[in-house]
């Protein structure tokens, strides 16, 4: 396996997000720790759980054994929107850091909206774990642009990303321009649309031009935009190809060819925690 070079960050309201991480979604056991560790002594930097992944311990396990210094990874954890009343979600934190074993994380979401407690009683407590320093920085996720605009006028810690899904074949540019407006990252999910990009012709064809496999191009398109990409692979050797993205670059053409694969059929992740979610 292919050793990375150094992995670039985006700054967003004071944090520095390495542009790669790693998503654990359905990683659990020696699997994911394993997955973990080995990513972590590649050169990735940035870890992406949650409470509701039910991995957190392996995760903390995987960080552990890959010897890497605790202050050199970004690790990333959310909070189900059930724990969103204030007391719940500082109880929440704290069982997520013990399931880690950890401090502090670097970056604590909102894991989806919940529309059945008011963001003024959810955001005080948010930002009262990172005063408290038990998150570095804040953020959200699945939070649409109506959403971000309440969310930052009520904050009084800053908001460093909303993390969305992101592909191209899905049109996020709304989001993508609120967050810019903010200062805030986006940090894109599914960002090779659950896999489905490596058999994208158009991808596949682009990627033969520069070597590359259609899933390198589809994560390239994603950071040239500087928008923070977090693929999941149980794979080892899948793990050198999504971060080898750094030692080429896109066309304007080749661009604009990518984001014409967007189309309104394009989310895969249509869910929401409770009542109906509207988009746009
Ligand atoms: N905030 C949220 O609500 C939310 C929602 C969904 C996901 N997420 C986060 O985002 C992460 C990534 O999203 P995701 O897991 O939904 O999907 P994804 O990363 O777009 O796709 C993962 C799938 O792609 C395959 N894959 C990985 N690298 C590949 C490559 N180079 N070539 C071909 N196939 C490849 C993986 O299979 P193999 O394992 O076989 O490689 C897996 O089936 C999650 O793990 C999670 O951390 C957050």
């Amino acid at each position: 396996m292919t050793s990375i070079g150094p992995i670039p960050s985006v700054a967003a309201s004071g944090a520095n997000i390495p542009l790669i991480g790693l998503g654990t979604w359905e990683l659990r056991g020696r699997t994911c720790a394993r997955v973990v560790e080995q990513a972590l002594r590649l050169g990735y930097r940035h870890i992406d759980t949650a409470e509701m992944y039910d991995n957190e311990r392996d995760v903390g396990d995987g960080v552990r054994a890959s010897g890497v210094k605790r202050n050199e990874i970004f690790v990333t954890t959310k909070i189900w929107p059930s724990h969103f009343a204030p007391r719940a979600l500082e109880r929440a934190t704290h069982d997520c850091l013990m399931r880690l074993r950890l401090s502090e994380v670097d970056l604590l979401l909102l894991h989806w909206p919940n529309p059945q407690i008011p963001l003024s009683e959810t955001l005080p407590a948010l930002c009262k774990m990172k005063t408290d320093g038990l998150a570095r920085n804040i953020g959200v996720s699945n939070f649409t642009v109506a959403l971000i605009e309440e969310a930052v006028q009520i904050a009084t810690e800053p908001l460093v990303c909303d993390q969305v899904e992101c592909h191209p074949y899905l049109d996020q540019s709304k989001v993508i321009a609120a967050c810019r407006a903010h200062g805030m990252a986006t940090v894109a999910y599914s960002p090779i649309a659950r896999g489905n990009a490596k058999n994208d012709a158009v991808l596949g064809r682009i990627g033969a031009a520069h070597e590359k496999s259609a899933a390198q191009i589809c994560l390239r398109y994603l950071v040239q935009q500087e928008i923070v990409v977090i693929p999941r692979t149980s794979k080892l050797e899948r793990l050198s190809e999504n971060a080898a993205l750094f030692d080429f670059a896109l066309s304007d053409e080749e661009m604009a060819e990518i984001a014409a694969l967007a189309n309104p059929e394009g989310r895969i992740v249509d869910w929401s925690y409770s009542g109906s979610m509207k988009w746009d």
